[in-house]
């Protein structure tokens, strides 16, 4: 199975994630939105793996102490990706850091590119003419625990579901 470990966010977080992809929507910006459900913040993909148990025993040895995280900005990937970001956050590097080093102490492979944190809101987004500018009201959530997910090719796109979270 194909899958990945994040922070999934607070109502409150989804909800202006949303409050987003409504504005990007009514500016005309078309592309495949992601539903609110499958909002997350990736830590790190680990893609296919037959062992989900594995991994949230290493989840579980890549302690951390809660933290909080803001998401105050828009950002793009790629000329088609349009994605909600966080504030600097150095417990969010360190946490992911840690989780990919005990991944590969684990022997389970993933995905190794520089991370940028983000919460992805559209693919395939036609912004070819600019993001309109957009007034972000910051909103902030104390990161409490950590996600493994599984990722499905559903019907009409991607389906994420959670199959277990690691406290902090
Ligand atoms: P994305 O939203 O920027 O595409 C499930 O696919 C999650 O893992 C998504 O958040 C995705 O980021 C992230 N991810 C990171 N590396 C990936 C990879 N190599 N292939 C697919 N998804 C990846």
């Amino acid at each position: 199975m194909r899958l990945f470990i994040a922070i999934s966010p607070t109502d409150e977080i989804r909800k202006a994630l949303v409050k987003a992809q409504n504005y990007l929507s009514r500016h005309g910006i078309t592309g495949a939105y992601q539903t609110p459900e499958n909002l997350h913040l990736t830590l790190a993909f680990i893609g296919e793996y037959p062992d989900p148990e594995t991994v949230l025993d290493v989840m579980e040895e890549t302690a951390f102490d809660p933290f909080q995280i803001t998401y105050d900005h828009l950002g793009v990937f790629r000329e088609s990706i349009v994605w909600g970001g966080i504030e600097a956050s150095e417990p969010t590097e360190n946490l992911a850091k840690k989780l990919r080093y005990e991944l590969a102490k684990a022997d389970i492979p993933f995905d190794n590119s520089t991370f940028t944190p983000h919460f992805t809101l559209a693919r395939h987004a036609n912004f070819s003419k600019g993001i309109p500018p957009v007034e972000i009201d910051p909103v902030s959530m104390m990161v409490q625990e950590i996600t493994l997910y599984r990722s499905d090719r559903g019907k009409s796109g991607m389906i994420y579901t959670p199959i277990g979270a690691v406290g902090a």
